[in-house]
């Protein structure tokens, strides 16, 4: 009689436990399938992300607070606005202003998914995360978008014959066109140098038709509502006489290049694989290469100009030119790591003896300094060489690199995202969860079912 007591309890125990992961099961529902969606969303955020750095940041800023003209992205009126007046807006443009048609149906680079994408970042987006993805991209637009001329430079251009409509030009340029197409018009991460004989071939028709109505599917934008017709002719007469314009006339902004903790580490990885042979670990110098972590070069030097240095190199010397084996994030990230010494930067630096290790046993078999650079650049064939002395071979690279980064690279988002992009783990976070709910519903069931068998085989045995 006991016995079948005790397993009458257990019985009733084990359907309770069965009731209790059921219950559990379907409270759980709701949460799974919130965190599905939430996955979901952010898998397409992160990939709006992408499509904003590489499209909108450049005129609409580095988290979407907007720049000069422009009006910013992250705010809560818009943030309210319905999909479908976001969604037109950016397919189809806002006609007579800056702002482009995106849409591929209007000429631009995007689909309608990918538009799609970027209304949701708007919508729900966040903003800072936004903005440690343009930087960690290397698509940080520079701001101000305006410099000052030198004004030395403009009082020698006054004595030239056409004199008054280059320093129009040289004016206009620093104002309009410097932040995308760069100091001295030599070009930037997000359009072509036109300080550049093969824009100068161009016709004066064409040129000022390309300034007049733009690019098409990029964010070149047509200028005839904001510039007259004296001030385009002013900006080709500039591009087609750059020649006469001394260097150092249209300066860049000097605006330093941003950080996340993200660059800031893989400016120290790429520190330590590349420069510290000869700049020393810690930027103190070696034998081979100055030091750069001194008080004294880090304030007058900025950042923009060792970004050039680091792409450019320096011709003649065993500076090598980076530009053509990194990529301008990653340039970027390593101006970033050298800035951060420069709140604890010695005045003085004590130079290290080598690189690494003894100087003797760093792999100098390529006789270092006077052999032309070190052993990868005389291993890999003749056109590094070039690229090192060549004067104006920056220009020619830079637009190589343009070709591939320029704005319109939507494609290569579709692809997977540069390189760069942060890893989509939230999709499988969610799977994390999943098992282990699994599991222990699976145990929880386990442990009914044997008591139920218990109880079944007493009442069978009574
Ligand atoms: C060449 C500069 C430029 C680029 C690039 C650009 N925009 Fe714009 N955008 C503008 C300007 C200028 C306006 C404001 C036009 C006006 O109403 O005067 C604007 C307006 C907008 C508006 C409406 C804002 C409001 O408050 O009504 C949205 C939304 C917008 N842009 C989204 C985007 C998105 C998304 C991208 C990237 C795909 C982008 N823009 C790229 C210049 C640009
Ligand atoms: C928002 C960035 C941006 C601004 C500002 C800008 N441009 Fe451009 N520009 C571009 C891009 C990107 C291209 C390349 C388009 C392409 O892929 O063909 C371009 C191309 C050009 C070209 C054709 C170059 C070639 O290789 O054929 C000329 C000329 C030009 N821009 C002049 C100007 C002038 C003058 C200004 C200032 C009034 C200006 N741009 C302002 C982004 C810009
Ligand atoms: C093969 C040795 C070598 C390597 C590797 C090297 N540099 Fe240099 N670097 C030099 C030399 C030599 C100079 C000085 C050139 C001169 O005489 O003006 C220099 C100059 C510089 C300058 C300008 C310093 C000044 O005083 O004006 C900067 C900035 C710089 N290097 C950064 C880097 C960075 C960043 C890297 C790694 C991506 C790097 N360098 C890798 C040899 C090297």
């Amino acid at each position: 009689m006991n016995v079948h007591k005790t397993e009458t309890w257990i019985g009733i125990i084990a359907t309770g436990l069965i009731g209790i992961g059921l219950l559990w099961i379907a409270w759980r529902e709701p949460t799974r399938l919130a965190f599905a969606q939430q996955a979901q969303l952010q898998t397409t955020l992160d990939e709006a992300m992408d499509l904003y750095a590489q499209n909108c940041s450049v005129c609409h800023g580095i988290s979407g607070e907007g720049i000069g003209a422009t009006p910013p992205l992250n705010n809560e009126s818009l943030r309210q606005s319905d999909y479908s007046s976001l969604f037109k807006i950016i397919g189809r443009g806002l006609f007579g202003t800056a702002m482009p048609a995106w849409s591929k149906e209007d000429g631009g680079p995007l689909s309608d998914y990918q538009i799609g994408e970027l209304v949701t970042l708007i919508q729900y987006g966040n903003w800072q995360e936004t903005h440690d993805r343009v930087v960690n991209l290397g698509l940080a637009p520079s701001v101000p978008f305006t410099t000052q001329p030198n004004p030395t430079v403009l009082e020698q251009l006054s004595t030239l014959p056409q004199g008054d409509l280059l320093i129009q030009g040289v004016n206009l340029y620093a104002q309009q066109c410097v932040a995308c197409h760069g100091t001295d018009g030599k070009g930037t991460t997000l359009a072509p140098a036109l300080n550049d004989p093969l824009v100068q071939k161009k016709s004066i028709d064409e040129l000022t038709r390309i300034i007049l109505n733009g690019v098409p599917g990029t964010i070149m934008a047509g200028w005839q509502n904001t510039l007259n017709k004296d001030e385009i002719d002013a900006l080709v007469t500039l591009i087609t006489q750059w020649d006469k314009v001394p260097e150092g006339a249209i300066p860049a902004p000097s605006q330093p290049v941003p950080v996340t903790a993200e660059s800031l580490a893989l400016g120290k990885d790429l520190y330590a694989q590349n420069c510290s042979r000869c700049h020393g670990p810690e930027g103190q110098g070696t034998r081979r290469a100055p030091s750069l972590n001194v008080k004294g070069y880090l304030e007058k030097t900025n950042d923009a100009a060792i970004q050039q240095i680091i792409t450019l190199g320096i011709p003649g010397t065993a500076m090598p030119s980076w530009g053509d084996r990194l990529s301008d994030a990653e340039i970027q990230a390593i101006v970033g790591f050298i800035r951060s010494w420069e709140p604890n930067a010695p005045e003085v630096a004590l130079p290290a003896r080598g690189g690494g290790g003894p100087w003797w046993k760093t792999n100098s078999s390529s006789g270092e300094i006077q052999g032309g650079g070190p052993p990868w650049m005389q291993k890999s064939n003749s056109s590094s060489p070039n690229s090192q002395y060549l004067p104006s071979g920056g220009s020619v690279q830079d637009r190589a690199t343009n070709e591939q980064t320029k704005p319109t690279i939507s494609d290569e988002t579709q692809k997977g995202g540069p390189s760069l992009s942060q890893s989509k783990s939230t999709a499988s976070q969610t799977t994390n969860i999943d098992w282990r709910a699994i599991i222990l519903i699976a145990a929880i069931s386990c442990f009914a079912l044997i008591l139920i068998t218990i109880g079944i085989s007493g009442l069978a045995r009574t």
